[in-house]
């Protein structure tokens, strides 16, 4: 057998190569029998090439003529020009279209059933590889190395090869050490389910996988390491949405000495980097910053889509004024009147499509929502009935609504209100076309200034809303006890095009001020001794003033590929049900694994 070690790559002949004795070795992307020539295109990572095999060589032409999809093979021969006749017949379409090679040895490496699915098809205009429809994702993570063949996860994986070099070397750049710290640790607070791994040695105990690794970091800072970074896995056991994963990758960092314009010029210098060197984007810096209060108000989120408006109005003083039961009710309870103008959408929605749009603020959580037409002299239809003239001449003024919009509102709690029309704003900006979802179109944003505390209703004491080591803002520190609710975090989030693609805070670093923060959230000195001893122990030993963020990398890396599922961009993600179905796993164990951990 001939050495099947290639010379070139299949993406890799040109004009320039004609002549040359080549050994091309890859997959066949397709194939085309004709009775004295067999046409393969052979594929590899960077590109194809047109291979020919005459019946003039019959040993070879009978082993192409029996190859097919995917099978593996080894070409040896000689570049030639794509000519019919004595006529050129190059393929613009392909790097390599100039060009083929006629085949002098043609060597099977290896045989490939019929796959499961079809991987390749005939490429449209532009593209290198035809990419057919994608077939059922579960048979696809199933198989997942015949998925990985398709050319948008190697494009999207080269992606994020890239983005984590350009992080390394942009972090290395502004000063950071690259640090990394264990898997098998303890309890991290980021507030999911933790992974636990029995101890054999230590029977009856057990270490968690780091849902982040928060303390570590905390704890380099204390060390005096200033500037720490770590790409780092995170696994958290939590219900999986389409941008959740159970083991994630975050960027983790942590600075001394910082306040959050520190933190904040790190991460736009880094943030602008990425999308410039991995999409050709320029994003301007500094990044806005919005309050989350703001935020809620406007967009019902506290992660808002900026990239079109639709901005929420509380119209609450105007809807006092009207004898509408489902307004009077929500304000009279403390609730709020919000409303949308849905601009020139009056004829878009059917009456069947308007209660489609209640029940999106049902399943939000709320009891619907009302609707009106705006005409030119006056409200039409929904709750026109219970609007005066001079009601509607308010509302119009306020929501800036003409003759032809549609004017949607939902009264409720305040939480709810959010919830429902934010909901709202989002599915009517996708049925509207109000963006579009493949541009370069990135709309980024801090969202600053979010409460410390959140109320448990269930467990009735106040929560963390970020993790316990967030500092409050200085301002807010003398209602720590007295009033909670009121009290604003130094905490931040990264928000692009509605994702929460990063989030962190300035730590407290005051023994003091951390014990008190304890006894709010309903933790004695003792609990929080025994869930976090370690830190608070260091702490103690001269911590000095620090911070960080961890950016959500497979979210960073579905904004760069422009796709809604974050299994799109892991090479081996797990399903809806946190299985992966190609190696089966969660699966049963050898009793004799069990016994050795005592369970
Ligand atoms: P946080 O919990 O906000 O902060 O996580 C930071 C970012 O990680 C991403 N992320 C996830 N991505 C995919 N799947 C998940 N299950 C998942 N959970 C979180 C998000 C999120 O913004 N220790 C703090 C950071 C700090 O304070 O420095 C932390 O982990 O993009």
């Amino acid at each position: 057998m001939a050495s099947w070690q290639r010379t070139h790559f299949c993406g890799e002949l040109r004009e320039t190569h004609i002549g040359q004795s080549v050994t091309l070795n890859g997959w066949v992307n397709t194939f085309r029998m004709y009775p004295d020539q067999v046409f393969i295109d052979l594929r590899d990572r960077y590109g194809i090439t047109q291979i020919v095999v005459e019946s003039d060589r019959p040993e070879f032409f009978k082993i192409a003529a029996e190859a097919r999809s995917e099978w593996v093979l080894s070409i040896q021969g000689r570049v030639r020009e794509r000519m019919i006749g004595s006529e050129k017949k190059h393929n613009p379409k392909l790097a390599t279209g100039a060009i083929e090679v006629l085949a002098e040895n043609v060597t099977v490496l290896n045989r490939c059933p019929t796959p499961p699915f079809e991987l390749f098809s005939v490429p449209q205009e532009g593209q290198t590889f035809g990419e057919p429809e994608l077939a059922n994702e579960d048979l696809r993570l199933q198989y997942r190395y015949l998925d990985l063949r398709r050319p948008t996860l190697h494009r999207t994986l080269a992606m994020r090869h890239r983005l984590n070099k350009v992080i390394r070397d942009n972090l290395d750049a502004q000063g950071f050490f690259e640090i990394e710290t264990p898997l098998l640790g303890k309890s991290t607070p980021e507030g999911a389910r933790d992974y636990l791994v029995p101890s054999r040695v230590s029977l009856g105990q057990w270490y968690a996988l780091p849902q982040s690794p928060q303390l570590y970091k905390q704890i380099l800072m204390v060390a005096g390491y200033d500037k720490y970074f770590q790409i780092a896995r995170c696994l958290r056991d939590e219900d999986l949405r389409a941008d959740r994963q159970p083991e994630f990758t975050q960027l983790d960092l942590e600075m001394s000495f910082v306040e959050m314009d520190d933190v904040f010029g790190v991460i736009e210098n880094l943030t602008a980097e990425v999308f410039r060197r991995c999409v050709g984007v320029t994003l301007p810096t500094p990044f806005p910053r919005l309050t989350y209060s703001d935020v809620m108000l406007r967009y019902g989120s506290d992660k808002p889509d900026l990239r079109y408006g639709l901005e929420i109005v509380d119209v609450g003083d105007i809807a006092a004024q009207t004898e509408f039961q489902a307004f009077k009710g929500a304000l009279e309870t403390g609730g709020a009147v919000r409303a949308i103008n849905v601009n020139a959408a009056a004829d878009k929605f059917s009456r069947k499509q308007l209660d489609e749009l209640a029940e999106i603020v049902k399943r939000a959580g709320g009891k619907g929502c009302a609707w009106v037409k705006v005409e030119a002299e006056k409200f039409a239809g929904g709750i026109e009935k219970f609007l005066a003239p001079p009601i509607q001449v308010q509302l119009r003024q306020r929501l800036g609504a003409k003759a032809g919009d549609l004017l949607l509102f939902v009264a409720d709690k305040a939480d709810i209100v959010c919830a429902g029309l934010g909901t709202l704003r989002q599915h009517l900006a996708g049925v509207l076309k109000l963006y579009d979802p493949n541009a370069l179109d990135y709309k980024i944003a801090w969202v600053i200034d979010f409460p410390s505390f959140i109320w448990d209703d269930e467990e009735k004491r106040w929560a963390a809303n970020h993790h316990p080591f967030t500092a409050p803002l200085d301002g807010d520190l003398p209602r720590l006890e007295s009033d909670p609710g009121s009290v604003k975090a130094k905490a931040y989030d990264l928000v692009i095009n509605g994702y929460e693609c990063g989030g962190g805070s300035i730590r407290i670093h005051n023994p003091d001020v951390q014990s008190r923060l304890f006894k709010v959230l309903g933790m004695t000195d003792e609990q929080a001794k025994a869930r976090f001893g370690f830190l608070l122990d260091a702490l103690k030993f001269g911590a000095p003033p620090h911070g960080g963020i961890a950016l959500g990398l497979d979210r960073f890396a579905m904004m760069l590929a422009r796709t809604t599922n974050i299994r799109d961009v892991i090479a081996f993600p797990k399903n809806q049900k946190a299985r992966d179905l190609m190696t089966g796993a969660p699966a049963p164990v050898d009793a004799k694994q069990l016994k050795e951990l005592g369970l």
